[in-house]
């Protein structure tokens, strides 16, 4: 991975609430569509995975499959795909479908493609109808029978009962009468070879081929085919045949829409060697750091530099007030956001779970800069914030991971952490590089603010710029972390204790071992367990936490006493020469020494390290969690 390293991984849809988030794909050429459906559905499992079919126009029919996945086994879609019977589908057009449920169980029924009562249409969906009570009752009297307990039939429905010799506009027509959101894919035996596509607050894009042509909800899913695509916009419709694209929007007009070209190496989205993709993600934490720095930090430290922002250093100067905004993960790192920027340059600054923000939202005006932070850029919480606080008068910068989103293209400006693409569902180097991004962000508006003098702002950076070896060093300390999470691998429950700036830390090295490994493990501000955790502090109950030098040591090792004191565990994740805590704990795990501030972005390595060996120990699906997704387009 280089720091020009041009990722356009787009992932996940943003529907406002609802069915799922799902993946999609489809192509329309002269080979054959199945193994390109089941690559592209494999590519697009992080999207979800309870569900998956595809199906075929071939001889007048559509012949298709569908099955629940196995929730144990790994390979999930590869699964489904061995159990096809590849002879029955010779067609050269086609649609299939990853589904992520939460109207109606994942079940064969309820999984995509979902048919017309003719059997001569079919779709795939992403998205939630959210009127589709209203619209099932009006198809319902009109002698349309349902199948299954989705909001998405009543569309395929719809389509059958308003087609009149042209699929596009049956589509369009169809999504006139719908609310809420959707990514679609329509074939019908009526008009074999064309595809017609539809999106609404869903991303969609379609892949440009010689002779054939692609939709996908992402581009892994095609990126082997095509390095062409378009991103479709909200309200677009498209018609695909082999030879031709043509964009449309409500009422039939043409539209054109940007060719781009997906630059990211293909060998990146694949495990690289490694047994699964989150642990390859946290060993590329010192090169994805690199690249969030690379050409941002100038020559001889001489300040920060992001090119062509999109909001000036002028409104930087006067801006007063700084609120993140964001979800899971991404939320961790807006915490830490706020303390340097509290901190470091004495900014009135704040944090929010994204969906709190939208029905919440704090003060802001015209002063105010909301800080999206997202790996996707998709999360539908975040990306409604941001619509929130744009309405409200405040600037939005994204910090984002994946290329063109929808967050990115509906903020202000964009700092791009260039993580490359994230595919473990549990953030690893997403998070760090988010970390990188913020530091750096605040160097910046403490600059510019005066906050930070010339020989500060030159330490910050070379501090910053050390941390990829860092990183390096502590990933290198990984035997022991190994030893732990065997020793540990039956506990029930964990209490993950920070201060100060990883106060975030314990809440994101919590949410790892939560996430992946399904042990509970409860994220605290160590100054608060007296009042609450301390109660079930016993040998059953052991502590990580996380205490490396600086302001917060002392007050940490207090805490820790108090543990020691009541026969608790505790594992530590501390400086690496520090004498005193490897006396007073059970188990030290070691970063290099780092200054406070910075030290989330080493102290978070272990955490990752350690949920990751649990889980793997006690043989769960580390990529994969269970009821999780990668991209959370729900609300
Ligand atoms: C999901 C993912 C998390 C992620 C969160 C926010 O819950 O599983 O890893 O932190 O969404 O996603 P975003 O793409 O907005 O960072």
């Amino acid at each position: 991975m280089c720091a020009a390293y041009s990722l356009q991984m787009r992932s996940a849809c943003n529907a406002e609430s609802g069915e799922h988030m799902c993946g999609i794909i489809g192509y329309v050429g002269a080979r054959k569509v199945l193994p390109i459906l089941l690559g592209g559905l494999e590519r697009l499992e992080y999207r979800g995975y309870d569900s998956a079919g595809v199906c075929v126009l071939q001889n007048g029919k559509i012949v298709w499959e569908k099955s629940p996945l196995s929730m144990t086994s790994g390979e999930k879609v590869k699964h489904f795909a061995s159990t096809l019977n590849a002879k029955k589908f010779d067609g050269t057009t086609g649609i299939g479908h990853t589904r992520w449920a939460t109207h109606g169980e994942p079940n064969r029924t309820n999984a995509h493609p979902h048919f017309s009562s003719d059997g001569k249409f079919a779709l795939i969906h992403n998205g939630i109808i959210e009127n589709y009570q209203e619209l099932k009752k009006w198809l319902k009297k009109r002698g349309f029978r349902f199948r299954t307990d989705t909001d998405t039939e009543v569309l395929i429905h719809l389509i059958h009962k308003l087609y009149r010799g042209d699929l596009a506009k049956a589509v369009a027509g169809a999504m006139k009468r719908v609310e809420g959101s959707y990514a679609i894919g329509v074939i019908s035996t009526h008009e074999p070879g064309r595809i017609v596509a539809a999106r609404l607050m869903s991303p969609l894009i379609i892949g440009l081929g010689k002779g054939e042509n692609f939709i996908a909800s992402d581009s892994p899913a095609i990126i082997k085919f095509t390095r062409k695509v378009h991103y479709l916009e909200d309200g677009d419709f498209a018609s695909l045949t082999a030879d031709k694209i043509s964009i449309t929007r409500q009422g039939g007009k043409r539209v054109r829409r940007k060719t781009h070209t997906l630059t990211y190496d293909i060998a990146e989205a694949e495990k690289g060697g490694y047994p699964h993709f989150m642990l390859k993600e946290i060993y590329q934490q010192p090169e994805a750091i690199a690249d969030t720095l690379a050409g941002r930090i100038k020559k001889n430290f001489a300040g920060v530099t992001f090119g062509r922002l999109g909001i000036t250093d002028a409104w930087l100067k006067k801006c007063k007030k700084v609120v993140f905004v964001a979800c899971g993960t991404a939320y961790h790192a807006g915490c830490v956001g706020r303390y340097f920027l509290r901190d470091v340059i004495g900014l009135d600054a704040q944090v929010e779970f994204a969906s709190e923000f939208r029905y919440f939202p704090p003060e802001l005006d015209k002063n105010s800069l909301v800080v999206a932070v997202s790996q996707s850029g998709e999360t539908i919480d975040t990306l409604v914030a941001v619509r929130e606080a744009k309405k409200l008068g405040a600037k939005v910068l994204a910090v984002c991971n994946v290329q063109a989103s929808t967050i990115t293209r509906e903020s202000d400006a964009t700092i791009y952490t260039h993580a490359g693409p994230e595919i473990g569902v549990a953030s690893t180097k997403a998070y760090a590089t988010q970390l990188a991004a913020i530091y750096l962000l605040g160097i910046s508006l403490g600059e510019l603010k005066g906050k930070i003098k010339p020989a500060a702002r030159k330490r910050w950076l070379r501090e910053l710029s050390e941390i990829p070896r860092l990183a390096q060093r502590t990933l290198e300390k990984t035997k022991l972390i190994k030893q732990c999470a065997q020793k540990y691998r039956d506990c029930t429950t964990f209490l993950y204790l920070g201060r100060g700036y990883n106060f975030a830390t314990a809440y994101e090295g919590a949410l790892k071992l939560k996430e992946i490994s399904y042990i509970h493990a409860e994220g605290y501000g160590a100054g608060e367990m007296k009042h609450g955790p301390i109660a079930l502090v016993q040998w059953t109950y052991p502590t990580m936490a996380v205490a490396p030098r600086g302001k917060m040591y002392p007050k940490m090792v207090s805490n820790i006493e108090e543990i020691k004191a009541r026969n608790g565990i505790v594992l530590c994740v501390a400086s690496e020469n520090d004498r005193a805590i490897k006396a007073l704990v059970d188990h030290v795990l070691p970063i290099p020494e780092v200054s406070e501030e910075l030290s989330p972005l080493l102290a978070v390595i272990p955490l990752q390290l350690f949920a990751y060996h649990v889980a793997v120990v006690r043989g769960c699906s580390v990529d994969q969690p269970r009821n999780l997704a990668k991209s959370v387009t729900v609300e």
